[in-house]
């Protein structure tokens, strides 16, 4: 098992990470999916932990993470949506992750959230909304590892980009140069080959690549993967890199 510490891969290099998303895998063949994965690269996983009360979904639970644990050496990314972050930040800090994201729309007292998973030894993100302004984050900035910018209403896997969210991956970027702060921006929801490379050019340094990459039907996770390689350089020369 990675230590937090040692083994995560979010770095502030602008290196593109590629984090799938699990509930988008197979989950009747699970194991097979990850190793898959696992031969094409990926050394990040993110799970989407919801409760039916802050997002009306319930895809994965703990146990699942738990079992998956002991299979695997990938970086956990943990997206937290639920109502009692408390109680979840202090279950996965137990099964043992390396990164966990709490929504700033239900975390009430965010600041000591943040505090408790970094107390942990684990990098902790602010998840926002896409109707949550950017600055939701600004007290809190000299704090984070990264921020996870929704690029969907989060809850549901094969939404379409909600588009105000492209501008967003931009101001973020903005918004955190203007702070001297140099942290990755996550990207999740309709991270597709379309839009990986507009949300690259944007600013976006990992990728939560569900149904419309990772797992997309046209290929298999391989194939899907090498294309996912293609279409991030495309955004890196936007970008200017
Ligand atoms: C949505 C989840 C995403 C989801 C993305 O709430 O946070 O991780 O799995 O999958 P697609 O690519 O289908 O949007
Ligand atoms: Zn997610």
């Amino acid at each position: 098992m990675p230590t937090p510490e040692s083994q995560c891969p979010i770095t502030t290099d602008k290196k593109i990470s590629i984090a799938p998303s699990v509930m988008c895998a197979d989950l009747c063949n699970l194991e097979t999916d990850i190793r898959e994965l696992e031969k094409s690269g990926i050394n990040l996983l993110h799970f989407d932990l919801m409760d039916a009360h802050f997002v009306p979904n319930m895809p994965i639970g703990l146990a699942l993470i738990e079992q998956l644990r002991q299979k695997t050496d990938c970086a956990f990314d943990i997206h937290l949506m639920v109502q009692n972050n408390d109680f979840f930040v202090e279950a996965v800090a137990n099964i043992g992750v390396q990164q966990v994201a709490v929504h700033a729309e239900s975390a009430i007292h965010l600041d000591r959230t943040l505090s408790v998973i970094q107390g942990h030894g684990i990098k902790a993100g602010v998840a926002l909304n896409p109707a949550t302004p950017l600055s939701a984050i600004a007290y809190v900035i000299d704090r984070l590892d990264f921020v996870l910018i929704m690029t969907v209403n989060p809850g549901f896997a094969g939404q379409k980009l909600v588009p105000a969210t492209l501008q967003k991956i931009s101001d973020c970027q903005a918004f955190l140069n203007e702070r001297s702060v140099n942290l990755p921006i996550e990207v999740d929801g309709n991270v597709s080959f379309e839009n990986i490379p507009k949300m690259v050019a944007a600013g976006a340094d990992i990728l939560v690549g569900g149904s419309s990459s990772v797992f997309h039907k046209s290929g298999s996770r391989a194939e899907n993967i090498q294309q996912i390689h293609q279409v991030i350089s495309v955004g890196l020369a936007k970008r200017g890199v």
